[in-house]
């Protein structure tokens, strides 16, 4: 059985791709933090997102892998544990541009089909239901008013240190937005077969009983 769930950023896709998968005992992979852990690679090593040829070789020669022990998910770059590492505001502001090469999508893309083969997933990222799992047995969009997703992400960021301006990173999430939204390959964008979920409003319990719901019947 395999769960798509895509939408934009903040919406509290990995809070309830993360509690699902643990729910129903599958294994559950974080594509986001795929595209993050290039991101944070290329900044380590100064390699300009325009760069085409550059991010290609180094997404072809990078060894990314996870490990989902007692549904607590850990992201390896290289052997290198960066589940912290890929969640500073300096990814965050790279990642997208760098999600945006075709190329880089493709090896991507075909990387996370490839962990989806062996077992049941619950994946969640942008392009997971057109893209990486186009014959899922359920696509989830979840969204949320983007002052909501704005606040959850200040949360979110505080818990990792980090003290960011509200209306500073309301702005760079309504332009990562627009980015995810609007690039060539594996746009953001709701599908004729996406169950649509505005999670505004709602408890993380509230839109996990509604999403288990729509999966028992
Ligand atoms: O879900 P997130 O915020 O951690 O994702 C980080 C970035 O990666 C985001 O700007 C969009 C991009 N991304 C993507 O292009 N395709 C995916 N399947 C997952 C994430």
């Amino acid at each position: 059985m395999q769960i798509a769930i895509d939408g934009p950023a903040g919406a509290g896709k990995s809070t309830i791709a993360k509690l699902l998968a643990k729910k129903l005992g599958f294994i559950y992979i974080d594509t986001g933090a795929m595209y993050r852990a290039l991101a944070l690679k290329a900044l380590a090593n100064g390699i300009d997102c325009d760069d085409t040829e550059a991010i290609v070789a180094m997404a072809k020669s990078s060894k990314i892998h996870f490990t989902n022990h007692k549904a607590i998910f850990h992201i390896y770059l290289d052997n290198e544990d960066v589940t912290d590492k890929i969640r500073t505001p300096e990814v965050s502001r790279y990642v997208s541009k760098l999600a945006s090469h075709p190329l880089v999508r493709e090896i991507m893309v075909e990387e996370q089909k490839e962990l989806a083969k062996a077992t049941a997933v619950v994946m969640d990222g942008r392009d997971i239901g057109e893209c990486v799992l186009p014959n899922a047995d359920y696509k989830f969009f979840i969204t949320a008013s983007l002052a909501e997703r704005t606040s959850r992400r200040i949360l979110e960021l505080s818990k990792l240190g980090h003290n960011i301006d509200y209306e500073e990173l309301k702005d760079e999430i309504a332009k990562r937005d627009k980015n995810d939204e609007n690039r060539e390959v594996g746009a953001l964008k709701i599908l004729d077969d996406s169950i649509v979920i505005d999670t505004t409003g709602k408890s993380i319990e509230e839109v996990l009983a509604e999403v288990s719901g729509i999966i028992r019947e």
